[in-house]
């Protein structure tokens, strides 16, 4: 495989709940590398499975911390506990050069399993909570439209 097709907004796709992954093979292996690299290419910071055809609940983040390339993988994941709220404009690969000021918690605590099936807490604050919300979102069909304080406007480069 490699690059995938990404879904857009008016798929039908995109408005169901995902699936629990019961089990790790090599199928879902390859699921995961093919979304990193659509991300990446896309130039993405996140990337739910249902925006690449496939209701399974995982998804991929990258924000590129200092620029530097730090990938995760969550799967099966819950958020545990959010705090604060920040209002900042949002992106999707489903919504193409488009972008809308989107409420969201400021910090969170999320548990999800690593690529290798193993539970992991982790707390995020800023950009990486706001890309984990969103793209948890996607795993119940929610679009950040949907969310949005306005209607979506061209992205500015
Ligand atoms: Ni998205």
């Amino acid at each position: 495989m490699g690059i995938r097709t990404v879904r857009e907004i008016g798929d039908e796709l995109l408005r169901k709940e995902s699936k629990p992954l019961k089990e790790m093979n090599n199928r879902t292996r390859q699921l995961i590398r093919d979304m990193f690299e659509t991300m990446y290419a896309e130039q993405g910071a996140g990337l739910a499975a249902p925006q690449v055809g496939i209701l399974k609940r995982i998804f991929v983040v990258d924000i590129m911390p200092d620029g530097e390339s730090q990938p995760l993988v969550f799967i099966n994941p819950e958020i545990l506990e959010t705090e604060g709220e920040v209002t900042d404009n949002e992106g999707c690969l489903s919504i193409p050069g488009k972008m809308a000021p989107v409420p969201r918690p400021e910090r969170l605590k999320v548990r999800a399993l690593n690529e290798e099936m193993e539970p992991f807490t982790l707390e995020a604050e800023g950009l990486l909570a706001r890309c984990i919300c969103h793209e948890y979102d996607h795993l119940q069909g929610i679009l950040y439209v949907d969310k949005a304080l306005t209607e979506p406007v061209e992205a500015s480069e």
